[in-house]
């Protein structure tokens, strides 16, 4: 946990930002898993867990914004837990830890919504994003889960999002420990990636790098000699030569804060001069809009500059033609990088989704495209000091999206297709870094993972 002025100081500020009413952000409870007893692994709510702290479940935490006072409401635990789950602090200390002085039995906070809401006064919650909390917020609203959505306040959402898209310097020496996590999983994952290895048997040991570094994965690992399927959790191929493989995977500090970063390797440690050629142009994109990373840039002049990075290296292989700045334009690169570039990465791996993805990614001067490919960037608007996000451009070769394009003759005149056909067998490349921005330009987070082809080369020769 952080100092509890870390989380004073946040509600304070939150607080600033709103102009009256009450701020209700209930914390997680347990999630059934195959029967009510067995539970998921818990995880709390990010958004009460960067203001509240507190990481367990049934909790509910209240802000006043008229009164200037929190709340926690919470149940101090009885014999039977004790039993099962041993000693724990009581609320009231679990409170004052994170700053908090008002504590009180969970369903008391019923009269005390009740009261506030008879009294005129607004209630302001975030999108909630589990059935469970639909229902919670009927039983303590009194309201239909219908209604729940008219209780979905976009002034908290925008202070919520204004606040933890900057990061604080405790907030970013926890991300760096993710990203080290992460070294240390994708390095293993390099040397492990040997014809007749199945692709299962690295996944779980760089989960369990994860696990042991205190935490968990930060998403479901995505590995997979096939990474033209741009999320693919089939982790059951038997790796052979000739093919890369994707590995786009990330773990959670204690605190639960996240890092996000993709390698691809050749299977076997040596790249043939079709992967190297591919993979030199994803290179080139990822460091170039690295590079190109700074305060009053857009997200998404970064995005288009590694399209354009991708599409011009792709014409000199012979698979793109034509005026490249038009066929970025007109979105015909996106056949072989359909996703965006990146997106915000904090304690949610895509940090705040679950706000909206317009709120975090865009804004009244950076409004979302609806182009293919385009449309997919999470992240658009301008990079301000304490942003941390992703970067990270791919290569993909997807024989569904190639037959549709060509059958449908889209973009022949920027699309060679005959030499993409050639192409079809090859899979996908991504490489994914984790970036904050500084006063002055940019910080790649954590230590370097190795990602050139000498560097990937050498490690796997290890
Ligand atoms: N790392 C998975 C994603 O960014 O979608
Ligand atoms: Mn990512």
């Amino acid at each position: 946990m952080f100092s509890k002025e870390t989380y004073t100081n946040r509600r304070n500020k939150l607080r600033e930002k709103l102009s009256s009413g009450i701020i209700l952000m209930p914390g997680n409870s347990e999630a059934a898993f195959n029967y009510p007893a067995n539970t998921y692994h818990f995880r709390q709510d990010s958004n009460f867990l960067y203001f509240f702290g507190l990481d367990h479940p049934d909790l509910a935490g209240v802000m006043d914004i008229d009164a200037n006072k929190d709340y926690i409401f919470g149940n101090d635990v009885d014999m039977d837990d004790i039993i099962w789950m041993g000693p724990q602090p009581l609320m009231k200390n679990r409170a004052a830890e994170v700053g908090v002085e008002n504590t009180a039995p969970y369903n008391d906070i019923i009269p005390f919504l009740q009261d506030a809401i008879k009294a005129g006064r607004k209630i302001h919650i975030l999108p909630p994003y589990r059935g469970e909390h639909f229902i919670e917020l009927e039983r303590l609203l009194g309201i239909s889960h219908k209604a729940v959505k008219n209780y979905v306040s976009e002034e908290l959402i925008k202070g919520v999002v204004a606040l933890r898209e900057i990061k604080e310097d405790v907030e970013i020496a926890e991300i760096e420990k993710a990203v080290n996590a992460a070294y240390e999983m994708h390095t293993t994952a390099m040397k492990m990636a040997m014809p007749g290895v199945v692709e299962q048997e690295i996944a779980g040991v760089m989960e369990g790098i994860a696990l042991k570094n205190g935490g968990a994965v930060s998403f479901p690992i995505i590995l997979s000699i096939n990474g033209q399927t741009l999320h693919n959790h089939y982790h059951g191929n038997t790796l052979t030569v000739g093919r890369m493989m994707v590995a786009d995977a990330g773990c959670e500090t204690t605190l639960h804060y996240a890092s996000d970063i993709t390698r691809t390797v050749p299977v076997g440690g040596k790249f043939d001069e079709r992967q190297k050629a591919i993979y030199e142009i994803v290179l080139k994109a990822n460091m170039e809009a690295i590079e190109a990373s700074r305060p009053g840039i857009k997200n998404r002049e970064l995005h288009l500059g590694a399209c354009k990075t991708i599409a011009n290296g792709l014409k000199e292989l012979g698979l793109m033609k034509g005026d490249i700045d038009e066929a970025v334009r007109q979105g015909a690169h996106a056949m072989f990088m359909p996703h965006g570039l990146g997106h915000h990465m904090g304690m949610d791996v895509h940090d705040m989704e679950g706000l909206g993805e317009n709120y975090v990614g865009y804004d009244e001067e950076t409004v979302r495209s609806d182009q293919f490919g385009l449309a997919f960037l999470r992240f658009g608007k301008e990079l301000k000091p304490g942003h941390v996000f992703t970067i990270e451009p791919g290569c993909y070769f997807i024989p569904a999206l190639i037959d549709q394009w060509r059958e449908e003759g889209k973009f022949t005149e920027f699309i060679n297709y005959d030499e993409v056909e050639k192409y079809k067998d090859f899979g996908g490349i991504r490489i994914e870094d984790d970036i904050l921005i500084t006063e002055d330009g940019h910080r790649v987070l954590g230590k370097p993972i190795p990602k050139t082809v000498a560097e990937i080369e050498a490690v796997m020769a290890q």
